[in-house]
């Protein structure tokens, strides 16, 4: 069987729609919301909204684009989880009744699965070396930041993961202490290139195991800068490439210190990453370096399928299709959802 799927991915502010053809992307198609940015943050409210105005026309694009009529289509899969409950919401209804009207098959995806497999993204132009199993993936997104080692395409465990901010919210919350536009990480990293790393030091937390913690790291960002505000009203803008430098370094080491542990530890030899902050020239630098000087491969996909993308999500549903892992109408939007309750309750489905 070579499948065509139609994917849909509405976990947080991009209403996005692939379609797959015999695990070949043929389109991916993306419109993000910039009302959010005069908030300094995601509206839930105003995310539901803004995918149900763009749902259709995206689809309709994505089906265009591809070249492929509603009749060709086998699957339609969404995202269910993890994210905001009224954005998922929004993808998992269409599904829903995309599948009851054209008879086709539903599959269930976690946002957290399709990341990991961002790597496996291939179109007609970009056909990238792909990792081979076992590998470790670091998804790094502004909701989630986790150690994740994968056995296959659908089975995978997390090793680590953060016990309060993601590394995504870290550099938008700095973004934000220095009157950065959200979201901050974009500012933080173009800012870093022409600043010096070495200039101010921040704390790093000491967690056990590979789990990660962010929020002492921004309380001492925080504190660092009333401070020096105190007696230099102007100190941010006198020394903004710097503190991006030194915020994002910090960043960088406190994410490398517990993947290099992991990857020694389980001896893994391919490593990739995922998430929004995947697009940190830092952290793609650290890796590569990383990867050299050990040996071990990186994949490190262009920043248009590391942040949320239904390409990705195509890709999972991709593999569920080929292992007859398929959802129903019982399907329902989960804002928490880890790896281990969905790679679990797949295993059980009735189809
Ligand atoms: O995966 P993503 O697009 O959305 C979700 O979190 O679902 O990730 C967004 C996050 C934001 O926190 C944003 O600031 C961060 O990714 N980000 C970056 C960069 N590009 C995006 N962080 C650091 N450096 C970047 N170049």
């Amino acid at each position: 069987m070579n499948p065509t799927i139609l994917a849909i991915e509405t976990s947080c502010d991009d209403t996005s729609a692939a379609v797959i053809c015999n695990g070949i992307v043929k389109s991916n198609c993306i419109a993000s919301q910039k009302i959010h940015e005069q908030y300094g943050g995601v509206v839930p409210e105003l995310a539901s909204r803004s995918h149900q105005q763009n749902m259709v026309p995206v689809v309709h694009q994505a089906l265009c684009d591809a070249g492929v009529a509603v009749s060709d289509i086998d699957a339609v899969a969404c995202t269910v989880g993890p994210g905001l409950l009224g954005s998922l919401l929004v993808g998992v209804s269409f599904a829903k009744g995309f599948a009851l009207a054209h008879g086709c098959k539903l599959i269930e995806v976690n946002h957290l699965h399709a990341h990991v497999l961002a790597s496996f993204i291939e179109t007609g132009t970009y056909k990238p070396p792909k990792p081979q199993f076992p590998f470790m993936c670091l998804l790094v997104s502004g909701g989630n930041t986790q150690i994740i080692l994968a056995h296959d395409y659908n089975r995978m465990e997390i090793l680590g993961a953060t016990i309060d901010d993601a590394a995504g919210e870290a550099f938008d919350k700095c973004a934000k202490l220095m009157g950065l536009p959200y979201p901050g990480g974009p500012h933080i990293d173009r800012l870093a290139q022409q600043g010096n790393a070495q200039a101010f030091a921040f704390n790093k937390p000491h967690i056990a195991g590979y789990d990660y913690s962010f929020s002492g790291f921004k309380t001492s960002v925080l504190y660092f800068l009333q401070k020096e505000i105190a007696k230099n009203p102007d100190f941010i803008q006198e020394n903004l490439p710097d503190l991006c430098a030194s915020i994002q370094h910090t960043i960088v080491e406190m994410l490398m210190q517990k993947l290099k542990k992991a990857v020694q530890a389980t001896g893994v030899k391919h490593l990739t990453i995922g998430g929004g902050v995947a697009a940190n020239s830092g952290l793609r630098s650290a890796i590569q370096t990383f990867g050299e000087k050990h040996t071990i491969a990186t994949y490190l996909p262009p920043p248009v399928y590391t942040t949320d993308n239904a390409a990705m999500i195509a890709v999972a549903a991709h593999y569920k299709f080929m292992d007859k892992q398929f959802g129903n109408l019982n399907m329902k939007p989960k804002a928490r959802y880890s790896l281990e309750e969905y790679f679990g309750e797949c295993a059980n489905m009735p189809i």
